[in-house]
């Protein structure tokens, strides 16, 4: 089939049944907690019976299933060079939260020939419809255009920064980034390894500050993680959920509406802006 052919095929499906709500999260710095915060918002948002699929968009440099400790028998890289089919891929964490793997040592999405790009969304898009109410990516760090594709085509593009200067700058480049190429107005804000709620909430207003007065930004604070050291220990361990993590992270979660719909799909979004 032609990609345009696709490409109206995919509106007509988004259309008539939309009903998964897309979350990125993103960071400009790296380390600041991304994973961690997708693997807790994943059991989260599964606890409620929802099916939760979480994506590792960090193409080649995949490393969810490093936190999980499970080495996924296929994975998106399998997929591409028709090893498997996209049904294959997800491997369940807990009930209802599923995650795939990006696969590690493989070439970015960007630089897939369109074909075969055309074709992975296209299967993800009817995978993830069919299967999942959310679905949550976790995107590579800093201002790589994967991380300005599936950060502006997601619902809710959640951004988390600590309360390092570099990190806040690093938050607010892609901000800008985001806002300026893509005119994207809301982001969600949460503050993480922050010692507490004052200090989260200063961080989110510098930052706040600095997108009113360069960008058309909205930014939309929804909460804070405190800092806990023995969280490393938890990394190592290769048991990502922590209690505390969690429940601070619901509380966060719960000023959050989940129901935001764009009017536009994820999809066809992604598929336009790749000029496919
Ligand atoms: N609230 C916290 N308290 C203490 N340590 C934390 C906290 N959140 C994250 N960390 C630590 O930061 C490290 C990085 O976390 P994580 O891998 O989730 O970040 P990331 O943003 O996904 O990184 P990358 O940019 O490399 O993908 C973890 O190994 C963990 O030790
Ligand atoms: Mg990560």
């Amino acid at each position: 089939m032609k990609t345009d052919q696709q490409l109206s095929l995919l509106s007509l499906r988004e259309g008539r049944d939309l009903k998964t709500t897309y979350i990125s999260i993103s960071s400009g710095k790296g380390g600041v907690g991304k994973t961690l915060v997708a693997i807790n918002l994943g059991e989260i948002l599964s606890e409620s019976g929802k099916r939760v699929l979480i994506f590792d968009g960090d193409l080649g440099l995949s490393n969810v299933h490093l936190m999980y400790g499970i080495s996924p028998s296929k994975d998106l890289s399998d997929f591409i060079r028709g090893f498997a089919t996209i049904d294959e891929l997800p491997v369940e964490v807990s009930k209802n939260l599923f995650f795939i793997s990006g696969g590690s040592g493989f070439q970015s999405l960007a630089d897939l020939p369109k074909t075969q790009l055309t074709n992975l969304l296209l299967k993800l898009h009817e995978f993830a419809e069919e299967n999942f109410h959310y679905v949550i990516i976790d995107t590579p760090p800093g201002i790589h255009k994967t991380t300005v594709l599936l950060a502006s085509s997601a619902n809710i593009p959640i951004v988390i920064t600590t309360p390092e200067p570099t990190a806040i700058m690093d938050a607010y480049a892609l901000i800008k980034v985001i806002n300026k190429q893509e005119g994207v107005r809301d982001f969600y804000v949460i503050v993480n390894k922050a010692d507490n709620s004052a200090e989260a909430r200063t961080v989110a207003e510098s930052l706040e500050l600095l997108a009113v007065r360069y960008t058309s930004a909205r930014l939309n604070y929804i909460g804070y993680v405190r800092y806990r050291k023995n969280l490393i220990r938890r990394v190592i361990d290769q048991s990502p959920v922590d209690r505390g993590f969690k429940e601070e992270l619901r509380e966060a979660v719960s000023n959050l509406n989940l129901d935001v719909r764009a009017r536009e799909g994820f999809w066809s979004k992604i598929l336009k802006k790749l000029g496919v």
